[in-house]
């Protein structure tokens, strides 16, 4: 069942902070009645159910967890367009990296469901979501640290190994780094260049979809700006990409558009400037920390 447009992400107990109008009486919204900001409004179900029309992937109000009996995911929306570099901010624990394992079905959905192309994905097993075009870059773990960078691009293509000279061409394009020392263990990588392999080894199966989980966590500044120009060049190579961040103005900054994930809910979406200049998404979780 869709909620009311008006309704507050989470159980609807707690009113956003600065929303003075306790409004949950059947009573047509009076004058007083606090209107939704644009970012709010594409967020509702409604506004989804219009604006995700035709998107490459998608999650209509999905419902996921760890444990029995406790969402984390409630009932989430989700869309991304074809072309599309769409990023995932939130406070900590809002169910970023959940949102990503669902889309990827490595966690059980409870209700809901993921679309790819509109074909049904929901908790698709990895290897058949990745022979569909879906790369997923976990933030952790996401290298064989015993192997070279070039075993490591091999592994990623173990389905196709005919193409592999092809793809890692393609890869070492976008990250020289990889080919220059393609003979070296991952294990004794930086993180920065642990974080290239991770993402070269999906690139390695021509993904038209790549969902990266905090690409820029652990990385100095410099290397963080290095992964967001990497993501824009592999966005400009046509591969359609969904990134969660923590450095939430940066990565606001060079998507296309912005959702703001908060307590397993899609909170705002607007385009990625817009949720940047917007004061409710500024004061809630933006903060005065990330203004630098
Ligand atoms: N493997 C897990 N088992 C149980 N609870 C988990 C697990 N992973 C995450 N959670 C819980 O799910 C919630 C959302 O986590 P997560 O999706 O990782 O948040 P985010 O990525 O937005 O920081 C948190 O309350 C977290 O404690
Ligand atoms: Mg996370």
């Amino acid at each position: 069942m869709s909620t009311p447009s008006a309704a507050i992400p989470g159980d609807g107990s707690t009113p956003p902070p600065g929303s003075t109008e306790a409004d949950d009486g059947l009573e047509p919204a009076g004058p007083a009645a606090r209107v939704l900001t644009p970012a709010e409004l594409a967020a509702t179900r409604e506004q989804h159910e219009i604006l995700a029309e035709g998107a490459l992937l998608r999650a209509d109000q999905l419902v996921a967890g760890y444990v029995a009996g406790v969402n984390i995911l409630n009932s989430c929306d989700f869309y991304l367009k074809q072309g599309e570099l769409v990023g995932i901010i939130g406070p900590n624990g809002a169910g970023k990296s959940t949102l990503l394992k669902a889309l990827f079905g490595l966690i059980p959905v409870r209700s809901g469901k993921v679309t790819l192309r509109e074909e049904d994905i929901t908790s698709a097993a990895a290897h058949v979501l990745v022979s569909a075009g879906v790369g997923f870059v976990p933030q952790n773990n996401n290298v064989f640290p015993s192997l070279t960078i070039e075993e490591n691009m091999q592994m990623g293509l173990y389905l196709r190994p005919k193409k592999f000279t092809e793809r890692f061409e393609f890869v070492t394009g976008i990250f020289p780094l990889l080919g220059q020392r393609k003979r070296v263990k991952a294990g004794s990588l930086s993180g920065g260049e642990r974080q290239m392999v991770a993402m070269g080894r999906a690139l390695m199966m021509e993904p038209s979809v790549l969902l990266l989980d905090e690409p820029s966590a652990g990385l100095s500044p410099v290397l963080q700006d290095e992964v967001f120009i990497r993501c824009r060049r592999i966005n400009a190579a046509g591969v359609s990409i969904i990134m969660v961040e923590q450095n939430a103005r940066r990565c606001l900054q060079i998507c296309d558009r912005g959702y703001v994930l908060d307590q397993g809910r899609n909170a705002y979406t607007d385009t990625g400037q817009s949720l940047m200049n917007d004061p409710k998404v500024i004061e809630l979780y933006l903060g005065t920390l990330a203004k630098a």
